[in-house]
């Protein structure tokens, strides 16, 4: 079945016989109108398309073919310089009234938007390919999961979206004649004339980029990046901000969390979901690996990035991980930090901006742990240069330092068997976690719900990357959602508690939620906490207080574990040090009292009346 469809330059839709769904047809056809691209090619998500797209993007110049005996099936691209990362500041919540899009979010009213995309988005494939990608954010069928179709004239992004996501014909049949789909419009923004090639092999504007989220009509419109979340519109645009906004007006939860399965010794299996702002090991804790003294216990993974949950009728939360693999940052993974990760790198990735080594193989900083600490004599870095160790000392990074991989979840040999369930996973506990050299002990559990949201809502991290600004300042990030809540983040907040009251009115027992910080440093400025593997540590406990073993302490900021409940085997780690990552400094929890009354006052629109009572009962059991 063809669609009666003669806009302009486009003589036909191309569209497959196995897609009946009128209301897709109709919308790629007028987007087809108004981006002109020369061709329209519908993703049948198999192999052998994945296959000719990348010999497609070798021959362009954008991928380099990696040695097939170093990393079958990988391959490298490059970005413009550019382009090379989120863009935040051109990031947009156009809702109709400002405060639904709220005071942390970019806001423009949709109808200014939509007037200034419209002549931006005029002709801006033409000379390229339109892709069409139908995409399941989470298992095929599932009632968690939600469907979207991507239009893109990037083949990076169509290649990218195949191992990020459930693509193609089997999105098309689940979506049938009339599901329900999120539209996602995606230009690299770099038009080409009759006859042009391109000049470049990543072809974007590195002068206009807009990312714009419309969550009442629920379409995303991205222009002018070909990077990551800009880009890759299922994860952070859709799975994110756009869920988050669907999550509100349907009673659930779409969030920046990792899912992960522990399995104890006798056969016990537990599921936590966790949340920590970008860029603190979040794919590290997914596929963590348990240290000595945790024989037969085993870390699973379901999710790296981002939770859907929902709840079900027996009052429990049920999560899925909406995406089907991994957009991790490269640098500092080895095989101390990740050994899992570095196992689902042999074959069949794309790396993005890493550095490329003599004998056609990856590399990025923080490998040289694996080499006993040998740097590569040479390499050709992320921006196409020569690159020797001298080049590194005086400070030039080989990769990007937002650099990525991009693999198939089956990759990974800790993935979680109910991975792909569309059931989902039921969730045992939730944590939060922040970057905080002070003041943040090292984990605390929260005595009730509404104190867990109130931990969740101020937890910051403090700014290492010269992108934040200065050194040392902590940026709040509410439940690591600050760049992807759809919606106000004062009733953000609300929606949690809410979510929280009405399952504990229908009987419900609410998972118990953490507060960790791995990130404590000590007077001499360094980290105290060894992390990584030894992370299990803390895992155990929390299963320790959900099975009622351990008893810990209280604090004026929830319970904190006592040392002698922490199993040390295999770690030596003094009481003293101990002390160090748990300890709660009165003095400095005054200062932070303070920093928290400037989130307040920032989200004071909408602040659920909760979260400034629970802030009150802290600063009355600390003058106690
Ligand atoms: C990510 C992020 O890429 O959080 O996952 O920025
Ligand atoms: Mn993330």
């Amino acid at each position: 079945m063809n669609a009666p469809f003669t806009p302009g330059m486009i003589k036909d839709l191309n569209v497959p016989d196995y897609v009946r769904n009128a209301r897709l047809i109709a919308w790629v056809g007028d987007m087809a109108a108004l981006c002109k691209p020369e061709r329209v090619h519908w993703c049948d998500g198999s192999q052998n398309e994945y296959d000719r797209l990348c010999q497609q993007l070798v021959d362009a110049g954008t991928f380099k073919r990696l040695n097939p005996a170093k990393r079958p099936g990988s391959f490298l691209a490059c970005s413009d310089p550019s382009d090379v990362a989120r863009v935040e500041d051109r990031t947009f919540i156009c809702s109709e009234r400002q405060e639904d899009a709220g005071p942390t979010n970019n806001w423009t009213p949709p109808a200014e938007m939509r007037a200034r995309l419209q002549p931006l988005f005029d002709g801006c494939m033409s000379g390229r390919t339109m892709y069409v990608i139908p995409f399941s954010m989470g298992p095929l069928g599932s009632p968690i999961a939600h469907m979207g179709v991507e239009l893109t004239d990037s083949a990076y992004v169509a290649v990218n979206m195949k191992l990020m996501t459930r693509m193609g014909k089997g999105a098309i049949q689940a979506l049938g004649e009339n599901g329900e789909f999120v539209p996602c419009v995606h230009t690299v923004g770099a038009p080409l004339q009759a006859g042009e090639k391109d000049q470049t092999a990543w072809p974007c504007n590195p002068a206009v980029k807009y990312i714009v989220h419309y969550p009442e009509t629920r379409e995303i419109w991205s222009y002018g990046s070909g990077y990551g979340g800009n880009a890759l519109l299922g994860k952070k645009c859709l799975a994110l901000r756009i869920a988050s906004s669907m999550g509100r007006a349907q009673g659930w939860l779409a969030e920046h969390m990792l899912i992960l399965g522990v399995s104890s010794p006798e056969g016990k299996k537990y599921h936590v979901a966790a949340a920590f702002p970008s860029a603190c090991g979040k794919t590290n804790f997914s596929m963590l690996v348990p240290p000595k003294g945790f024989e037969g216990w085993r870390v699973s993974t379901i999710g790296d990035d981002i939770a859907w949950i929902k709840p079900r009728a027996d009052g429990r939360l049920y999560a899925i991980n909406p995406e089907a693999g991994y957009f991790g940052v490269a640098p500092g993974t080895n095989l101390l930090t990740n050994p899992n990760c570095m196992a689902s790198l042999h074959e069949n990735v794309i790396f993005t901006n890493v550095a490329l080594t003599d004998d056609g193989d990856v590399w990025w900083e923080g490998m040289e742990k694996d080499h006993g600490g040998q740097l590569p004599a040479h390499l050709i870095d992320w921006q196409g240069k020569d690159w020797t160790p001298a080049d590194g000392q005086a400070g030039r990074k080989a990769a990007h330092p937002n650099a990525r991989f991009t693999v198939a979840a089956t990759n990974n040999p800790a993935l979680d068997a109910a991975w792909d369930d569309p059931a989902g996973v039921p969730i045992d506990a939730f944590i939060f976690g922040g970057r905080r050299s002070t003041t943040v002990p090292l984990v605390t559990e929260a005595r009730d719900w509404t104190e867990g949201v109130y931990m969740a809502a101020t937890m910051g991290s403090e700014t290492t990357a010269a992108a934040f600004g200065a050194q040392g300042v902590v940026r709040r990030d509410p439940f690591a959602m600050l760049p992807f809540c759809g919606y106000n983040m004062a009733d953000y907040f609300g929606h949690w508690l809410k979510l929280g009251q009405r399952l504990a009115d229908g009987g419900a027992q609410l998972p118990p939620i953490y507060c960790v910080n791995w990130f404590r440093k000590d007077a001499g400025g360094k980290f105290v906490w060894p992390g990584y593997g030894e992370n299990m540590r803390v895992l155990k406990w929390i299963i320790d207080r959900i099975e009622g073993r351990a008893e810990g302490q209280q604090t004026i900021f929830g319970i904190t574990p006592q040392y002698s409940e922490i199993n040390w085997t295999g770690l030596a780690f003094t009481p003293e040090q101990f002390a160090t990552v748990t300890s709660i400094d009165t003095a400095a929890w005054a200062q932070e009292l303070h920093l928290h009354d400037e989130l307040f006052a920032q989200l004071a629109q909408g602040l659920p009346a909760a979260l400034t009572k629970t802030r009150a009962a802290m600063q009355q059991r600390m003058r106690e």
